[in-house]
């Protein structure tokens, strides 16, 4: 699956543009990097690319056909191969547990493959976690929880709003070589974040900088 974003501005007012003539292509499976200052338009651009925001002005193009233009159902299709995850964890009432089955339950209505959910704890180091009630996570913790749910879907598309916050070097080691994993699978991980690890930089497929909403270097 490719995505193509063809001359893409966005307001939120209605007045002033945060994103202003935005041209970018995630064609093949790679590590996408998005960089900027505070305000530059990250959050916004990525939840462009995860067809969470409709431009205001220009097409987001999904294997050359206009998403927004697309029927439901068809929509429905392109987006359940596409996972977003927030920069600020947001969990349901629940355990741990109950939170980190919770997207293969809504999107497949499949039986959670339970090996896969209990090397990912182990992995992690979230065992003693599991049980504990979604409200009494620390942010880090609550933070892996949410990047963890949306790797196990296996999502064509990953989209990460500054995964690293609130995570500790170990877990940030961990999650960068899952990442890559995901590439070699074939995935497009598309990631903003101010903070570039230096693992992150040598395996990136390219980085791209924004500043007031343009793109000045990518
Ligand atoms: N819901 C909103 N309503 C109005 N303006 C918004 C809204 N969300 C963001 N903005 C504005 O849009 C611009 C881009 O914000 P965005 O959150 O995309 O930036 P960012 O690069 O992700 O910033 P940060 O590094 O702080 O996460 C900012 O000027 C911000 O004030
Ligand atoms: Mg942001």
């Amino acid at each position: 699956m490719e995505i193509r974003l063809e001359n893409v501005w966005f307001t939120y007012d209605g007045s002033s543009y945060v994103l202003k003539n935005v041209n970018l292509e995630f064609a093949n499976p790679g590590l996408y990097i998005l960089m900027g200052p505070n305000g530059s338009g990250k959050t916004t651009l990525l939840k462009i690319i995860s067809l969470l925001f409709k431009p205001t002005k220009g097409r987001v193009l999904i294997d050359n056909a206009d998403f927004w233009n697309m029927i439901e159902k068809d929509k429905q299709e392109v987006r359940s191969r596409i996972a977003y995850v927030r920069d600020k964890p947001i969990l349901v009432r629940g355990t741990a547990r109950y939170n980190l089955e919770l997207g293969l339950k809504l999107r497949n209505n499949v039986e959670v493959d339970k090996s896969l959910i209990n090397n990912l704890v182990k992995r992690y180091m979230l065992e003693d976690l599991l049980s504990k009630p979604a409200s009494k996570l620390s942010s880090g913790q609550a933070k892996i929880i949410t990047i963890l749910r949306a790797l196990i879907l296996n999502p064509r598309i990953l989209a990460l709003d500054e995964p690293f916050t609130f995570l500790d070097n170990t877990r940030t080691m961990l999650l960068i070589q899952d990442l890559a994993k995901l590439v070699d699978n074939g995935s497009i991980i598309i990631i903003a974040t101010h903070y570039m690890h230096r693992d992150l930089r040598t395996r990136a497929k390219q980085i791209t900088e924004l500043v007031n909403g343009e793109i000045i270097h990518t």
